[in-house]
């Protein structure tokens, strides 16, 4: 058995303060929540039934009926009293299954409320006035938080979720491997912000072109219009790369859209000689394909923050 893993159950356990005491209750509650496993199952098909796009899962009555067994297996086994690294191995490959089979993490965290309504509803319900419920109800709180966040990290992939199943060495490497992709990271920002000053200089060059006479009126204001969709397409790029840092994802369309200022301002200033009316219309072939690329780009991104808010 790996230590660290070990170590890291026992850090998961300690920051949901699950102590022994909440294992002895849980298990003390067993009897009474087994008798009422089939309401519990019966009521948790309703529930993830309204979904919407549960049948896209549940694909069949054998799915669904292989589904409801393990379902009744891990309800039973909140209430078992023993939790080790086996334990959270399992829960680990439950949320690993789930990523695999993309389903969406909200479908658990939704299914997950049900189960807590139904849980604490049914420990109220057996109030019998004698004695407190306070800890038992903190008790079942807590191993379902706990399940939680073991079911939700491969989802994650950080956290306890991941540290189960990677070995130290792996552990060392990813370690080492993020903080070199972050270090690059702050490289590329600052590369990124020299580029912005240089763009600032084209367009001071392009200024001065154009006052002391050296481009005349018209290929002067093209050209610093030029310059300036260069800088504005640096900006860019500045903003992409501090979101990236702050966690976001990497848009090529951002790049692209660095890539086109960079060909409209050739095409600017070629425009002003009809001897490179050839490489004029070679640029504007090239805006185009990656315009087009642009759009099937964007088209994609919009068609996906649309289905995530469905789903949301
Ligand atoms: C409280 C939330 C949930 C728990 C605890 C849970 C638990 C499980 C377990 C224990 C398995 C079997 C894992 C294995 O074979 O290793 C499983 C598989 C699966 N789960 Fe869930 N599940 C939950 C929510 C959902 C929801 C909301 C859906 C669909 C809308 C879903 C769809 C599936 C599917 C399709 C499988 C694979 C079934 C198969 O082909 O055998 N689960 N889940």
């Amino acid at each position: 058995m790996d230590s660290s893993s070990e170590n890291d159950y026992s850090a998961l356990k300690a920051h949901y303060h699950f102590t022994e005491e909440d294992e002895e209750r849980l298990l003390a509650l067993k009897p009474f929540l087994e008798a009422s496993v089939e309401d519990f199952l019966t009521g948790f098909y309703e529930f993830i039934w309204g979904f919407g796009k549960t049948a896209e899962f549940l694909k069949d009555e054998e799915v669904v009926s292989r589904h409801r067994g393990k379902i009744r297996e891990w309800y039973l086994d909140l209430f078992n009293g023993t939790y080790k690294l086996t334990y959270f191995r399992k829960l680990y490959k439950i949320g690993e299954l789930h990523v695999r089979l993309g389903l969406p993490t909200h479908y658990v965290n939704a299914a997950f409320n049900y189960v807590r309504v139904f849980t604490l509803g049914r420990i109220h319900r057996s109030y019998t006035g004698k004695g407190d419920l306070t800890d038992d109800l903190k008790s079942v709180e807590r191993i379902l938080d706990i399940n939680l966040d073991v079911l939700t990290s491969s989802y994650r992939q950080e956290e306890v979720g991941r540290f189960l199943s990677l070995s130290s060495i792996e552990k060392t490497l990813l370690g080492l491997l993020k903080r070199a992709s972050s270090y690059f990271n702050y490289l590329l920002a600052s590369a990124l912000v020299m580029v912005a000053v240089f763009a600032v200089g084209l367009f001071g060059y392009d200024v001065y072109l154009l006052t002391s006479g050296k481009n005349s009126v018209e290929e002067g204001i093209l050209t610093i219009l030029g310059s300036l969709l260069i800088l504005w397409a640096a900006i860019e790029l500045i903003h992409q790369e501090i979101s990236h840092l702050r966690g976001g994802g990497f848009a090529l369309e951002v790049f692209i859209t660095l890539a086109i200022a960079a060909l409209i301002r050739k095409i600017l200033i070629f425009s002003l000689s009809p001897a490179k009316s050839v490489d004029v219309l070679m640029y504007g072939v090239l805006v185009l394909c990656l315009s087009v690329s642009y759009w099937l780009i964007t088209q994609k991104s919009k068609k996906k923050i649309k289905e995530d808010s469905i789903i949301l």
